[in-house]
């Protein structure tokens, strides 16, 4: 099966299915390194961390995030046991492919394979969490996955809610905005990404350009690959060790009416060795009705986007993603009169 391609570690060449066009393929130019991105130290004092986060997801929408108390050891071995997953054998993982986009828990290579023009160089397996109540998605093998990415899924769930706590202080929303009052958090998928080896990194992309179509992302990471684009040029994005790099979505975008933006960003893929990136991704529940919050809206401040529903927002992210024309924000802003 071709969708199997990228399984195998011996191409010595790059098939044409995965070439991007020129304009958008990397190249052989060299990437500055993002030198600024913000370094968010969770130990900081309120005071100073809340105007530091707020200034970091108005100005770049995303940061990087250290002492934020996830023990090392579970780091590593949750990106362990990812790398082990991806190193089983075909056979154990061809009964979790999918091709359908709207499935979610799959093992899939492009978002939506079947209808893109060209594909990723990645694998990627998703699945919702908690684990409890969603184990069926979960894969089996190898034997430790389901109890090290389960605990560390908890970790990281209470401490998505404790930054979005601290970027709702920041906006001036009311206590608890993202947690009680709306359904904006609810949900917690995870995205383990895989991208193997390529033989010429300049013409592939192990993901092109995107924003994130949720509230807000956390990824962990040991390699180079990811770059974040500002004022309309790529930047690398140096891994700091242990910590998390942490994207501001269009759906934070538009409940901050605009205030805090999120990045676009995209992975690039390298000739050597397997880069594997473990991503946890808060979302809204499908029927949550978004909207940017009230108490940011005055006559000053007209809302910016319209009211939707979230699953809405999910059904036309794909037809955005595959189109050149309009992103998925400007589908929901108000007409320009
Ligand atoms: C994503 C993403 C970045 C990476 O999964 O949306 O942007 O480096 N991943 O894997
Ligand atoms: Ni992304």
């Amino acid at each position: 099966m071709e969708k199997l391609l990228l399984t195998k570690s011996d191409l010595k060449f790059v098939p044409e299915s995965y070439i991007f066009p020129s304009e958008s393929r990397p190249g052989n130019a060299k990437v500055p390194l993002f030198e600024t991105i913000p370094v968010i130290d969770l130990k900081e004092e309120p005071t100073k961390l809340i105007p530091q986060i707020i200034n970091a997801c108005k100005d770049f929408g995303i940061f990087q995030l250290i002492n934020h108390g996830i023990g090392e050891k579970l780091l590593q071995d949750v990106l362990e046991v990812t790398k082990e997953f991806f190193e089983l054998p075909a056979e154990d993982k061809a009964s979790l492919f999918s091709d359908d986009p709207r499935q979610i828990f799959r093992l899939y290579t492009s978002i939506d394979y079947m209808n893109e023009q060209v594909h990723y160089w990645r694998i990627a397996l998703r699945h919702p969490c908690p684990v409890e109540e969603h184990i069926q998605f979960w894969p089996q093998k190898p034997a430790k996955y389901r109890e090290l990415v389960g605990s560390y899924s908890v970790e990281l769930r209470k401490l998505s809610l404790c930054i979005l706590d601290l970027i709702g202080e920041g906006l001036g929303l009311e206590p608890g905005y993202f947690r009680e009052k709306t359904e904006l958090a609810a949900a917690h998928l995870m995205n383990m990404n895989h991208y193997p080896p390529c033989p010429d990194p300049s013409l592939t992309l192990g993901l092109p350009k995107h924003g994130d179509a949720n509230m807000i992302t956390f990824l962990l990471q040991e390699m180079d690959g990811l770059q974040v684009l500002r004022d309309e040029q790529w930047f690398a994005v140096k891994p700091l060790p242990n910590a998390f790099v942490v994207n501001i979505g269009y759906i934070l975008e538009i409940v901050s009416n605009g205030k805090l933006k999120s990045a676009e960003h995209r992975v690039v893929t390298n000739q050597n060795v397997a880069r594997t990136t473990v991503g946890s991704f808060i979302y809204p529940s499908f029927g949550c009705q978004v909207e940017p919050a009230k108490v940011l809206i005055d006559d000053n401040s007209p809302p910016l986007y319209r009211e939707f529903v979230f699953k809405d927002f999910l059904a036309t992210f794909l037809i955005d993603t595959n189109s050149k024309n309009k992103s998925p924000l400007e589908r929901y802003m108000h007409e320009q009169t």
